[in-house]
């Protein structure tokens, strides 16, 4: 219990201490207690032990060696060694340490540990080894950290945080044989005192912020020094002499700095130095003659320096050469021959130099890993040094990178018995011939590159066998043929470029298999077909390029294609779809239809729940219902002439029409009979004589959703039309009427039905039109005997009449909103004239909702924007009804048949036919073997371009009239994809 007291107290003591604890005042505090439990708790009581590592350390044991990480001298029983590496401890050293008299050994190493050091740890006099590798600390180490060191022999302050300059008290620590303060920031120049520690035998300043030279005498009083990394810093100046003094150096990494000149003869002596590392510095001079009498030599790496000249034949001495590393200086001359003699070699790097001649066949006779000539300006057959060395040499290569040469030849068959190899670089080089089917024996190639060169012959299916491929790089050959579907097999692949050549064929559905594919370029070649869909499913995709080959058809949408770069795709005539900007008569929209099995609400899922449609989600039963009611109802309508005052448009005449007859709108004649107002466009007093028209059931010609339409006699003789329009609940205003009717009166056009006049009550609307005898297309397709059908040509006509009716609507701004084979009508000369045209702008609005059940009748046609209400309802509805009403011609279907218990939309069954490639099949049964296919098949697709989902993918009208007339004679136009 006192115990527990005493240490609260002294926790509380050493809080308030304002500066270093000496041992003396906590042992007057109590002789009896353990010095080495009190330092350690209190140690502790600093820290934030969050895995709980230290639970076993009890204030009430008065005995600590016991507790984790820490360990006695067993006969003292006191502290020596605290070992607490990796125990995720965070927080700060604190001062209790200092209170563990007889510790040799601190390792706080790979913890989090945050703060300065304490000035005084170093002071400890047992202390040997200090690790604080691998914290948080940061701060500076003061001056006079090692000025008293005591008996310090290693310190090690790698990984951590700390900044300023190292401090120059190292010297007085003349026990001290290795100092570690790599991977901080430490800056500065290197302290003077270090070239003086005599006992130094491993100095690792790596990592730092170092600079300065290293002094003339540097190195010659470290008589002891083994290991040396100056790595990484941003030390300059010449390389001093001295360093051949150090004759027990075994590793040397003066790598990363900015030293410079011609490297000291005195290293000849360093005979036991088995790492030589000098890479990314400026010195420069030959590879010294000498360099063969560092006979230990394992590692040699010169790279990125600037040696130039001719690689000594010496080298062939350096017996123990594992790993030689030349790459990018300015070498010259050949791979010197005794090189054959380094049977141990594994890896050797000569690439960006200068180097010329053949290929030595000693790089593939030993035990050799990796070898890298890059970019040199060797040359020779490839094939004689690889197709002459036995198989089992070649058991070991790894990678072997001879890119950017001059080698010419093919690539031997043989290369298949490398079995070991994982990377093959031949790129950039003049090899011809095929690639040998042998390559699919490579079962751990993990990247081949035989870009650049002058391969021909086809991709070997044998490729397939390679599955270990992440990266196949075949661009600018001259290969042609198919991509091999066994491609399908390299499950890992996520690099493929082949761009550049002449491959033919299609895109292989396998590709989609790939899913680790990345970048894939394939552009510049024939490739042909339709791209599969399935690519959008590749997740990680993040380059696609098949521009510049023969693609046609959709691009797949979603996922990497929803932001396909158009770059990446142009070149391509027959491709469409957003991103190169040509419509897709593959997007097809589902038209609006009914369902005819269900009733009621619950077919709506097209439509936005809305009382204003709620006549359009009617089943078809009851649409058909309907529609008979309707009929019997109407019975008979007359019109009756009875007011002579008819005015034209410049109000010489005016006629008063009145009803008679059973409809919901029959009027008394008298009450009507002032207010009604008839006006003839034409100015002629025609309807003016006091004629006496009936309009009754058996003149009726047929009826829309703007009404009914009957046949008339004009006084004299002449036959109109006239159309009782039922939507005058919604007319708003007779100025209104008048002049939306008078601007639909000025549209003239040989393919439209020409609006003569109009009459107008309040309560009725009549608009009169001319009479067209041949009645609907409608008729002609669906309701003709065997016999009497429409011929091509009148097909043909009646689309392209169409068509400009249409074109010539939409100059004039007006929306025919309706149309659909019963509304093209067919004059005595087989000429097409389209009816019916901008009733909606009788509307007082362009009610959706109203429009939608105004012409539901138009089943089929109605573009798929009507669902929606957000969307403008602009032209291009009309060019969709159009594209439905083509695909009618052609086929001489209903746009929606209603079998027994199936809707058959057309569009749907021409574009499966299309993709299916029976499109021929669609065509009328009546016009088979009598129609020339080069017309009829692009009429079709034509259609289905029309009748793309998105507006903007579908042409205008103008275009479609130029399309058209480039069909019907294709030798003077493009032809249609
Ligand atoms: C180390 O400690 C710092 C500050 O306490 C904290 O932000 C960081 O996440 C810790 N790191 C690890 C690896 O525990
Ligand atoms: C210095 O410490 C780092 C980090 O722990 C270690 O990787 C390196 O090998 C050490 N240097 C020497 C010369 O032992
Ligand atoms: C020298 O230090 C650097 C950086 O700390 C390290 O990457 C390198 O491996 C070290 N060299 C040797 C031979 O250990």
């Amino acid at each position: 219990m006192f115990f527990k007291m005493l240490i609260k107290t002294v926790l509380t003591a050493l809080a308030l201490w304002p500066v270093v604890l000496s041992p003396v005042p906590v042992r007057s505090l109590s002789p009896s207690l353990n010095d080495d439990v009190l330092g350690l708790i209190v140690f502790k009581a600093d820290l934030q032990d969050a895995k709980q590592k230290l639970a076993s350390w009890n204030e009430d044991d008065d005995n600590p060696c016991d507790w984790v990480g820490v360990k006695c001298n067993p006969r003292s029983k006191r502290v020596t060694e605290l070992l607490l590496d990796g125990f995720s401890l965070s927080g700060r050293i604190g001062r209790g340490l200092l209170q563990l008299q007889f510790l040799r050994k601190l390792s706080l190493a790979n913890n989090n540990l945050t703060g300065s050091i304490s000035p005084s740890l170093a002071r400890l006099e047992s202390l040997r080894i200090i690790d604080l590798t691998g914290n948080s600390l940061s701060g500076s180490v003061p001056d006079d950290f090692f000025g008293q060191c005591g008996s310090l022999r290693a310190i090690s302050l790698a990984r951590n945080q700390f900044s300023g300059k190292i401090p120059g008290s190292l010297g007085s620590c003349s026990s001290l044989a290795a100092i570690n303060l790599s991977s901080n920031q430490f800056s500065g120049s290197l302290p003077a005192e270090i070239w003086t520690m005599s006992g130094l035998r491993s100095l690792d300043l790596s990592g730092n912020l170092l600079q300065g030279e290293i002094p003339k005498g540097g190195f010659e009083a470290l008589s002891n020094l083994r290991v040396i990394n100056l790595s990484r810093n941003q030390l300059s100046g010449e390389l001093p002499d001295g360093i051949g003094s150090c004759l027990l150096l075994r590793s040397i990494d003066l790598s990363e700095n900015l030293l410079s000149g011609y490297l000291p003869e005195t290293m000849q002596k360093l005979s036991l130095c088995s790492y030589l590392n000098l890479s990314k510095n400026s010195f420069a001079g030959e590879v010294p003659q000498w360099i063969g009498e560092m006979r230990s030599l394992e590692t040699l790496d010169f790279s990125l320096n600037m040696f130039s000249g001719q690689v000594p034949d010496s080298i062939g001495n350096l017996n123990s050469l594992k790993v030689l590393n030349f790459s990018t200086n300015r070498l010259t001359g050949t791979l010197p021959e005794s090189m054959g003699n380094s049977a141990g070699l594994l890896a050797l790097d000569f690439s960006q130099n200068s180097m010329t001649g053949d290929l030595p066949g000693w790089i593939f006779r030993s035990s050799m890993q990796q070898v890298s000539l890059a970019d040199n300006r060797l040359s020779g057959d490839a094939k004689v040094p690889i197709s002459t060395v036995t198989v089992n040499s070649l058991q070991n290569i790894q990678a072997l990178d001879l890119s950017g040469n001059d080698f010419s030849g093919e690539i031997p068959n043989g290369i298949g018995a490398l079995s070991s190899l994982q990377h093959l670089n031949l790129s950039r080089n003049s090899l011809f011939g095929r690639i040998p089917s042998s390559m699919g024996q490579l079962k751990i190639l993990n990247v081949l590159d035989l870009s650049h060169n002058r391969l021909n012959g086809s991709i070997p299916v044998e490729i397939g066998g390679a599955y270990a491929l992440k990266e196949l790089w075949l661009e600018s050959n001259f290969l042609e043929g198919n991509i091999p579907t066994s491609i399908e097999k390299c499950t890992l692949v996520t690099c493929l470029i082949l761009s550049q050549n002449t491959l033919t064929g299609p895109i292989p559905v396998t590709l989609a298999k790939l899913t680790d594919l990345q970048d894939v370029d394939l552009s510049l070649n024939r490739l042909s077909g339709t791209l599969p869909k399935q690519l959008a499913n590749l997740p990680h995709l993040l380059s696609f390029n098949i521009s510049h080959n023969n693609l046609q058809g959709e691009l797949p949408a979603g996922g990497f294609f929803n932001t396909i770069s158009p770059t990446a795709v142009s070149g391509n005539p027959s491709l469409c779809g957003s991103a190169v900007n040509r419509s897709c008569p593959a997007v097809l929209p589902k038209p609006i239809v009914l369902n005819p099995n269900s009733s009621s609400d619950s077919t709506s899922g097209e439509l936005p729940a809305n009382v204003g449609h709620r006549r359009i989600i009617l089943s078809i039963s009851a649409l058909i219902a309907i529609g008979a009611a309707a009929f019997i109802v109407v019975g008979v309508i007359a019109i009756t002439v009875l007011n002579l005052r008819v005015r034209s448009s410049t109000s010489r005449s005016a006629a008063a029409i009145a009803l008679s007859g059973g409809d919901e709108f029959s009027q008394s004649p008298t009450t009507d009979a002032n207010s009604g107002k008839l006006v003839m466009f034409s100015g002629e007093p025609d309807f003016s004589t006091g004629a006496h028209a009936l309009l009754n059931k058996d003149c009726e010609l047929g009826r829309g959703g703007f009404g009914a339409v009957y046949r008339t006699v004009l006084q004299d003789g002449r036959p109109v039309a006239i159309k009782k329009l039922i939507v005058s609940s919604l007319v708003k205003s007779q100025h209104d009427f008048e002049r939306e009717v008078k601007k639909l009166g000025k549209v003239k056009h040989p393919n439209l039905v020409a609006l003569e006049g109009y009459y107008w009550t309040p309560s009725l609307q009549l608009l009169i039109y001319e009479y067209v005898c041949g009645g609907s297309l409608y008729k002609h397709l669906h309701e003709g005997s065997g016999e009497n059908y429409l011929s091509w040509n009148e097909r043909f006509n009646i689309i392209l009449g169409t068509a400009k009716s249409l074109a010539h609507l939409h100059q004039s701004n007006i929306i025919h909103c309706n149309i659909k084979s019963s509304n093209v009508l067919i004059d005595s000369s087989g000429e097409a004239k389209v009816g019916d045209f901008g009733l909606v702008r009788l509307l007082p609005m362009l009610d959706r909702y109203v429009l939608s059940s105004k012409i539901q009748s138009a089943l089929g046609y109605m573009a798929p924007e009507f669902a929606c209400r957000t969307v403008k309802i602009t032209e291009k509805c009309d060019v969709y009804g159009f594209g439905v009403l083509v695909l009618e011609v052609v086929a001489g279907k209903r746009p929606v048949e209603y079998m027994e218990d199936d809707v058959v939309v057309l569009c749907d069954m021409v574009r499966t036919a299309l993709e299916e490639g029976k499109v021929e099949e669609c065509v009328d049964g009546r016009l088979q073997g009598k129609l020339p296919a080069e017309e009829a098949v692009p009429v079709m697709k034509l259609g289905l371009i029309c009748t793309s989902q998105v507006p903007s993918h579908r042409p205008d009208m103008g275009e479609v009239v130029n399309i058209l007339e480039m069909i019907r004679c294709p030798s003077e136009g493009q032809e249609l994809g």
